[in-house]
């Protein structure tokens, strides 16, 4: 089944990611084929009626129930919504926030032990990716450090981050070697992001090892994000 997961970043406030949720769920309740992941802000987390393929999920939280680690949450704020799913290792939060990999590592443990499902994101600056597909690969596997690939609900998403936010998407050939190799070592769904696009989301998420997509700016309104989930119907 194709997974598609929209990541409002910073943006979207309380009362819009409520109708861009409820709008969602009312087009998902008729469609089973698809698997639908939002990552809203954390201040938008709530207690949605939800009753589709839809799954809400956290683009960060620190590796604690409750404590004091001023501007993070834990799991007690996420148990208030029932929240079990994690986006982890976003490059946004690797280069801009500074998260280091070993930071990367203990949250994804953490996650892992309590069972939730983690979304865990992989890829490359520019300047690796000039080095060519050997250099990118060896900077992919070293985002692998730490981290349990065996994990039953593991999510892979493939951003290489010279495409994200930028409109220039990854070739086909890029997207293709790359997945192939991540895929030929660890057997996991294996999402592309970066300028994933209404326009080129069917013809990405039909490359050989392309599992869905993992979508910022293009998914965040609402009646785009359907038209993304209709273009990829029948994949
Ligand atoms: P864009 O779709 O805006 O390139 O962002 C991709 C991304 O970072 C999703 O997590």
């Amino acid at each position: 089944m194709v997974i598609i997961a929209s990541n409002f970043k910073t943006n979207h406030t309380r009362a819009s990611t409520k109708e861009f949720i409820s709008f969602v769920n009312e087009y998902l309740n008729n469609e089973k084929d698809v698997e639908v992941m939002v990552f809203p802000t954390a201040t938008s987390l709530d207690n949605y009626k939800i009753n589709s393929n839809l799954t809400i999920g956290a683009q960060n939280a620190y590796c604690v129930n409750s404590g004091s680690f001023t501007g993070e949450i834990g799991t007690q704020q996420l148990d208030e919504f029932g929240i079990k799913t994690i986006l982890i290792g976003h490059s946004e939060r690797r280069h801009i926030l500074g998260e280091s990999q070993e930071e990367i590592a203990k949250k994804y443990a953490f996650y892992k032990e309590l069972g939730y499902k983690i979304v865990y994101c992989i890829g490359e600056p520019l300047e690796v990716k000039e080095q060519g597909l050997e250099a990118t690969l060896e900077y992919i596997y070293e985002q692998f450090v730490g981290i349990d690939t065996t994990y039953a609900d593991l999510v892979l998403a493939y951003e290489p981050v010279w495409a994200i936010g930028t409109g220039v998407t990854a070739t086909n050939e890029d997207i293709k070697s790359v997945h192939s190799a991540i895929k030929s070592k660890i057997n996991k769904p294996l999402l592309y992001g970066g300028s994933v696009k209404v326009d080129n989301v069917a013809q990405i998420c039909s490359l050989d090892g392309v599992d869905g997509a993992l979508i910022g700016t293009a998914s965040w309104v609402k009646e785009d994000f359907v038209q993304i989930l209709k273009n990829i119907k029948g994949l």
